[in-house]
Order: C-alpha cells, then sequence, then structure tokens
C-alpha cells in the first residue's frame, strides 16, 4: 500500500490533489496542514476516512514532521509539499510567516527525508524567475534565472534553491515543479478569480490593480494535481518541470469574461490601487513535462474552465460567504 504524506492538504491546491490521488490511485494519504486561515478542511469532508487522515501541524515542528516522515518506509512511499504562506498581498503587508513556513518549514520537511531517506515532491511556483515584458516572445524554462520579486515569490525561491542543495549534497531524493496560476474550486476568496466572481454574485464590482494589463498564464487545479502526479511517479530525482496550460490572459480580459458570464455591463469595474512591485507577465513553456513525461491538460478551454468555476461559486454561497467581509474590509484599508 502506498502512503503519501501530503503538505498543506486542506489548501486550495493540497487538497485538489488529494481528491485527485483518491480517484486515480489506491494510495493512503496523510494530510499535515497547520489550518491557517487559508485551509479548508470542508474540502476534504467527503473522502474515504480508511484512506485519509488528516493531522493538524505545523510543517516547523520538528519532531512532529520527523515522527509523520519516518512513517513513508515503503518504497513507493513519498511527501508532496504544497503547505506556504502563499499570497503577494499577504506578504507585502508582513512578510514574516512567508519567511518562517516557506523557508523554515522546507528546511525542516528536508532535514525528515534526509534521516530517513524519503522521496520527495516540492511545489513551487512559476513567480520565482520574476516577470517577462508583455511582448517578449520568451516563456518561462527549466533554464530560465530566478529573478523574484516579493516576499512570497522570494521565500519560494530561496525553497527552491535549499530543495536542490539538499539534493545534491545529500543525496535527497527530490523533484520540483513551478506552476503557472491556478484556478477552480475552493480557491480563497482573497485571490484574484475568486473575489472578483464572488463581489460580482454579491451585487458588487469588479476591482482591478492599475490598469488590468497584467498578464497570468492560468491553469485549472485539476491538471495542476495531475501533473505532478505524473512527476512523482516518472519525473526524474533532481529534475524540475513547469507545468503551465497555456492560458495567458491579462487580467483585463479575465474580468471581462467574468462580466459576461454573470450578464453584467462590461464597465461594472473599478480600477483601484496597484500591488507594489506588481510582476507584469508571466508565461510557462511546458515543453518538458509534454514531451518527457507526457502530460497533457484536461481543460484546453479557459473560458470553459472559468464558467464552471463561477457555477461552483455561485452553488458554495455557504463556504465563501463568512469569509469575504473580513477580506474586503481589508483590501479596502489599502484602496484596493
Ligand atoms: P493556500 O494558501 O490555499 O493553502 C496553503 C495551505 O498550507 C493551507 O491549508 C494552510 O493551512 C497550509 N499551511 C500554511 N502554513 C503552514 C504550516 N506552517 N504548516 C502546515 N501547513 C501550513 O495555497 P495554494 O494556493 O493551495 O498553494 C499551495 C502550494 O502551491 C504553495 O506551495 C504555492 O506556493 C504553490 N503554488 C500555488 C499556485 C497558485 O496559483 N495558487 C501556483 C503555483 C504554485
Ligand atoms: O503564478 C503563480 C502564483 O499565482 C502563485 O504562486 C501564488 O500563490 C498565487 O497567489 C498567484 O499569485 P498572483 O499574485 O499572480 O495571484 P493573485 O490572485 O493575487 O492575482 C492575480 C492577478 O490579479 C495579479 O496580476 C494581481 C491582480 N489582482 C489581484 C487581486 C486580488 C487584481 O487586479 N485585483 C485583485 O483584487
Amino acid at each position: 500500500m502506498r502512503r503519501l504524506l501530503v503538505t498543506g492538504g486542506a489548501g486550495f491546491i493540497g487538497s485538489n490533489f488529494v481528491h485527485h490521488v483518491m480517484e486515480h490511485t489506491d494510495a493512503h494519504v496523510t494530510v499535515l496542514d497547520k489550518m491557517t486561515y487559508a485551509a479548508s478542511p470542508e474540502a476534504l469532508a467527503a473522502l474515504p476516512a480508511a484512506r485519509v487522515r488528516v493531522v493538524e501541524g505545523d510543517i516547523t515542528d520538528a519532531a512532529l514532521v520527523d515522527e509523520l516522515v519516518a512513517g513513508l518506509t515503503g518504497e513507493d512511499d513519498a511527501l508532496v509539499h504544497y503547505a506556504a504562506e502563499s499570497h503577494n498581498d499577504n506578504s507585502l503587508a508582513d512578510p514574516s510567516p512567508f519567511i518562517t513556513t516557506n523557508l523554515v518549514g522546507t528546511f525542516t520537511l528536508l532535514e525528515a527525508v534526509r534521516r530517513h531517506g524519503v522521496r520527495m515532491h516540492h511545489v513551487s511556483t512559476d513567480e520565482v524567475y520574476g516577470d517577462l515584458e508583455l511582448d517578449d516572445p520568451q516563456r518561462f524554462t527549466e533554464a530560465t534565472p530566478y529573478r523574484p520579486s516579493s516576499p512570497y515569490s522570494a521565500s519560494k525561491a530561496g525553497a527552491d534553491h535549499l530543495v536542490r542543495a539538499w539534493v545534491r549534497s545529500f543525496g535527497v531524493r527530490a523533484t520540483l515543479s513551478n506552476c503557472s496560476n491556478n484556478y477552480g474550486p475552493w480557491q480563497h476568496v482573497e485571490k484574484f478569480i475568486p473575489r472578483q466572481v464572488t463581489n460580482l454574485l454579491s451585487g458588487g464590482r469588479v476591482k482591478l490593480y492599475g490598469s488590468g494589463a497584467n498578464v497570468r498564464d492560468w491553469i485549472h487545479a485539476d491538471d495542476h494535481s495531475s501533473a505532478v502526479l505524473t512527476i512523482l511517479d516518472a519525473g526524474q530525482v533532481g529534475q524540475t518541470y513547469l507545468v503551465g496550460a497555456d492560458g495567458e490572459r491579462s487580467n483585463l480580459q479575465v474580468v471581462r469574461l467574468l462580466l459576461e458570464l454573470l450578464g453584467r455591463d462590461p464597465d461594472d469595474l473599478d480600477h483601484v490601487t496597484d500591488r507594489a512591485g506588481h510582476d507584469l507577465r508571466y508565461a510557462i513553456d511546458p515543453t518538458k513535462l509534454r514531451t518527457e513525461l507526457g502530460w497533457v491538460p484536461r481543460y484546453t478551454s479557459f473560458e470553459e474552465g472559468l464558467a464552471s468555476t463561477v457555477e461552483w461559486y455561485a452553488a458554495h454561497e455557504d463556504w465563501w460567504g463568512p469569509k469575504k467581509a473580513a477580506v474586503e474590509a481589508a483590501y479596502a484599508a489599502k484602496g484596493q
């Protein structure tokens, strides 16, 4: 029986991965999650209790991490590391938890897998590469130099460097992936797409940072999960794989689509204070993952994926409703 330890498994993407593992493998999963404001234990509620165990705890807790990693004794067992502080705006308001969780937490996990010889996959972001010009024909590849802009992306870049150093210096069996912007169910209302969808569902308006020209490369969270499982099963130790689904859209394009999907006027939007140091464009070249490991995304139409995500939020106000007021109050205090 394969056992996976999934850190951050109650978060937006980690919980999606746990669902993916339940549907596509017979593995048993232990989730290690601190249950911060970003966690959604509800997202795990419908899963089979015989195959999913949830441990509330911190990845910086070396004793707890050691105990859980020590249980990964099978040849196919692995640690899959999603836990992080994940929101750029929060990292500008207070970088401190980003340093603790993203750097010290990753270090703590690496020391445990080193001690116990356990396979690890480290989940990271395309933001470690900084940003591209709007008209740059290049996209990010595995060879692009690191140039992070925000405290969040710098902490993820540092974590990636730690993983590579532990592979090279200590022979840790780890792979890495750097993925573009995810969308889908259970994403916290602080993030761009859920914030705008829930603003519109509540009768409010879209809040666009600056001009809205910034470009993100959108991928459905289900496709991120299938990519991580593919890398876990077939990836080469020490290698990095970029994950993306050719989903480049400007923020203005995304909000115009949302306004249309929700039957609103195309101008029901406010341009608000821009994010400090706001990265202009991210774009992933996923050739290595596609050609070497044969991965393909299921969502080839961003428009269809977005429409189903809007439907999901419309049906789950009981989940996001109680979080909404505090998030909007914090944004309003910053003129956003
Ligand atoms: P999220 O904020 O929705 O979830 C993070 C989870 O980690 C939460 O459940 C939280 O409780 C948990 N957590 C935070 N600190 C912890 C700690 N100290 N110990 C244990 N658990 C802790 O984040 P997400 O959007 O699901 O992102 C998951 C991972 O994927 C992150 O590593 C992020 O950098 C990476 N990533 C995210 C995206 C994206 O678009 N959201 C894209 C590429 C990579
Ligand atoms: O690229 C991968 C990264 O994508 C992940 O590593 C991060 O964890 C994830 O949060 C995401 O980072 P971004 O900063 O790109 O995502 P966010 O949802 O915060 O914002 C997306 C874009 O929308 C960005 O250009 C800022 C803009 N924005 C955001 C918010 C919250 C707005 O215009 N208005 C808003 O209200």
